[in-house]
């Protein structure tokens, strides 16, 4: 310290929170998200959420409960970080008014609560965009005082328009056109972007096929949440082309939790989050796992 200029008079309480969240040597996330109760009650695979945590929380890099779901189930004493689920307030009762989400938890409760960040939907496109776009930025604009990061998410409601972007395939089960994927790329894309523009520290989004024209638009690092349950093999395979097209990790829930063997899926997906895996040499890793014993 010979230099007045060399002493740093400020600490950045983000980029610390960030660092958290991220593996030091992959640069890469794996988050566990297991807030899904807010909007669909008690889904499968998280009826005991307890049960169903405990035994990933190991394998994760951070962990995305609701408020209720980390009062409840989660040890206070644990060292993985916890993203706060931070809008609610509708539910699968009323399917066709998903995207009226309102703000559920304060920047002061997440501290409280020693949170590194929050999750709030956007349903861009949808009847309340500002509303929920508008949830994102004030509680960003209220959590960046205290160093909070901020996790936009790009959701699409049960509106069929979008929901195929989402799920892969039409609301009968049909595989997608050219123009649809076309239309989801874009979509995408543009969601993605005006989270990023609108002050989201990550995106969290959806895998699509053309994914790396989603990365490249938008102007946060972007994490993929898994969606609907897939088989392994599929589950494996766009985890793997997300990370290839330039995502920095997964926010994923149904596709570990709900999957056979959590636990063997969980380190799968960190086999290719971290480790530069294939989508085969994850599976076979999963393969080797499941028949272990202990293993979810
Ligand atoms: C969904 O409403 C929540 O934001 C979930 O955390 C998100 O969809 C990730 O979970 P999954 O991988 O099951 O889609």
């Amino acid at each position: 310290m010979n230099s007045v200029f060399n002493y740093k008079v400020e600490w950045s309480g983000i980029q610390n929170r960030m660092a958290r969240m991220f593996n030091p040597k992959s640069g890469r996330s794996v988050m566990l998200a297991v807030d899904h109760g807010y909007f669909q009650g008690a889904p499968s695979g998280l009826i005991n959420l307890r049960e169903t945590i405990e035994p990933l929380l190991p394998y994760c890099d951070a962990i995305s409960p609701t408020i209720g779901g980390l009062k409840t189930s989660i040890d206070s004493r644990t060292r993985t970080p916890v993203i706060i689920r931070a809008t609610g307030g509708s539910s699968m009762r009323r399917a066709e008014e998903l995207d009226d989400e309102i703000v559920t938890v304060s920047v002061e409760e997440m501290i409280r609560v020693n949170a590194v960040g929050f999750t709030a939907s956007c349903f861009v496109g949808l009847k309340n965009q500002s509303k929920t776009i508008g949830n994102l930025t004030s509680l960003t604009n209220i959590a960046h005082r205290y160093g909070l990061v901020a996790i936009g998410i790009t959701a699409v409601g049960s509106d069929p328009a979008l929901t195929k972007f989402v799920k892969g395939e039409s609301e009968s089960g049909a595989e997608l056109t050219a123009e649809d994927k076309k239309d989801a790329i874009k979509y995408l894309k543009h969601a993605a972007r005006v989270l990023s523009e609108d002050g989201a520290d990550i995106v969290k989004t959806y895998y699509t096929e053309g994914f790396e024209e989603v990365v490249e638009a938008c102007l946060a690092p972007i994490v993929i949440a898994g969606g609907t349950k897939k088989p392994t093999k599929e589950a494996l395979d766009f985890t793997y082309r997300a990370i290839k097209a330039g995502a920095v990790g997964v926010d994923m829930g149904r596709n570990i939790f709900q999957n056979e063997h959590p636990v063997a899926m969980i380190q799968a997906i960190g086999s290719i989050v971290h480790d530069g895996k294939t989508a085969e040499e994850a599976l076979s890793l999963y393969n080797d796992l499941k028949g272990k014993k202990k293993q979810g």
